[in-house]
């Protein structure tokens, strides 16, 4: 990579979208227990801006209100993603930062990213090399191409390590630390109310968590199950059969929720086995996933928090970014195959299903680790007074 100035400027960290916060928060608060780093800066882009998709989990996670707000809203990809450019470059203009940490595959993740690496500023990812070899999700792109461009590349899972060998990232860039959506939650676990109070809080009948059998946790908001009238058909069709064996509490992704109404597939949802819920706050879900009987999702991070909880997941996707939560952990990929999803979903209730363990450095401390590791890296890199 190129020769950069001086590392004294601040940590401009990002953020955009929800599942962004859980993984910023922990690292903002590592970075700022060592007096060796500089301070950071929050930049928050606005992609996502609702109360439910943001507020909650800010207030839930102590993140630190964002020093500077884009405000991009939405937008198509390219709207959205050239917005985010257009208005971070005069921040980071303003800023001089001595690196901008980008964390995930958002849009606002690879915009920033590309901001920064034209301007020789150092990129560092965290959460990279996870590849789902399906270039039709957006996310694919994004992270595909932060990695190409970032300075230094934190890992979660080993399997990234190889992804990024045959993509040519050199190794000395790559650095595995675990994982820090799971600092969140072994940080917050203790914090989060139990299922009655997360569904009373929401505004929810508490039946379905009271119920003997139990209860299942859904979300649903990736583009491949949305965003066609059939595919958002299917989906629902298979988690209503669903519900007629368990109770499912589902909180909806705004997309999903426009979608249904878009369609016209409210009636799919018409019954009292399935609770629909807006989107819940971070303290919630956790609560409310923690004592359910299983999950049923297309999330990337719930199918690692359910792997850390040891609550079985079936993932409603035909890949996995995240291998190792199939592969240690609770997980099992299903696409939206009705058979397999109720057989699996029988075999859960008999036998509690998979057992999964504890991912290697899942542990709380990835961003302990990724901050210790900053701080050597920006001191080697600093230019030498008067140089
Ligand atoms: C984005 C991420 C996805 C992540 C998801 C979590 C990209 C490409 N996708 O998808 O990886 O899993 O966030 O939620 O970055 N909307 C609201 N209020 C909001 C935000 C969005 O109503 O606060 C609605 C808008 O109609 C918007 C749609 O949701 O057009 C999609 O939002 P967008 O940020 O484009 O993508 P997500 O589906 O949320």
């Amino acid at each position: 990579m190129g020769d950069f100035p001086r590392a004294i400027g601040p940590l401009l960290c990002v953020v955009g979208a929800r599942p962004n916060y859980m993984k910023m928060a922990p690292i903002i608060r590592a970075f700022g227990a060592r007096p060796d780093l500089p301070r950071s800066v929050l930049v928050h882009t606005g992609q996502h801006y609702d109360a439910s998709m943001n507020d909650r989990l800010f207030a839930d996670l102590a993140l630190p209100l964002p020093d500077v707000n884009l405000e991009v809203g939405s937008g198509s990809h390219a709207v959205q993603t050239a917005e985010i450019m257009r208005r971070f470059e005069p921040v980071l203009d303003a800023q001089q930062p001595a690196c901008v940490i980008v964390v995930g595959d958002v849009n606002s993740t690879l915009a920033c990213s590309l901001v920064a690496a034209k301007k020789l500023v150092p990129v560092v990812h965290v959460e990279a090399g996870l590849r789902s070899f399906d270039r039709a999700m957006p996310e694919e792109v994004n992270r595909v191409l932060t990695d190409q461009i970032a300075d230094v590349l934190y890992t979660t899972e080993r399997a990234a390590h190889g992804n990024l060998a045959r993509e040519g990232i050199a190794p000395e860039r790559i650095h595995f630390v675990g994982n820090v959506m799971i600092d969140s939650l072994v940080a917050n676990r203790e914090r989060a109310p139990s299922p009655a109070e997360a569904l009373r809080r929401a505004g929810a009948p508490t039946a379905a968590a009271a119920a003997p059998s139990g209860y299942g946790v859904v979300t649903l908001h990736r583009p491949s199950n949305v965003d066609r009238a059939e595919a958002l058909s299917q989906a629902l069709g298979i988690l209503r059969e669903a519900s007629e064996r368990l109770p499912l509490v589902c909180a909806l992704h705004p997309r999903t929720q426009q979608n249904i109404e878009r369609f016209g597939l409210g009636s799919l949802l018409a019954t009292d086995r399935f609770v629909v819920l807006p989107p819940l706050g971070y303290l919630d879900m956790l609560g409310l996933m923690g004592g359910a009987r299983l999950v049923l999702t297309d999330s990337g991070g719930m199918q690692e928090e359910t792997t850390a909880l040891g609550v079985p997941c079936l993932t409603l996707r035909e890949n996995t970014e995240r291998p190792i939560t199939a592969e240690q952990g609770t997980n099992t990929i299903v696409g939206r195959n009705r058979e397999l999803v109720l057989s699996l979903l029988d075999e859960i209730l008999r036998t509690g299903g998979k057992r999964g363990r504890m991912p290697e450095l899942w542990d709380g401390h990835a961003a302990e680790r990724i901050a210790a590791h900053l701080a050597r890296w920006l001191a080697e890199r600093k230019v030498p007074a008067g140089a």
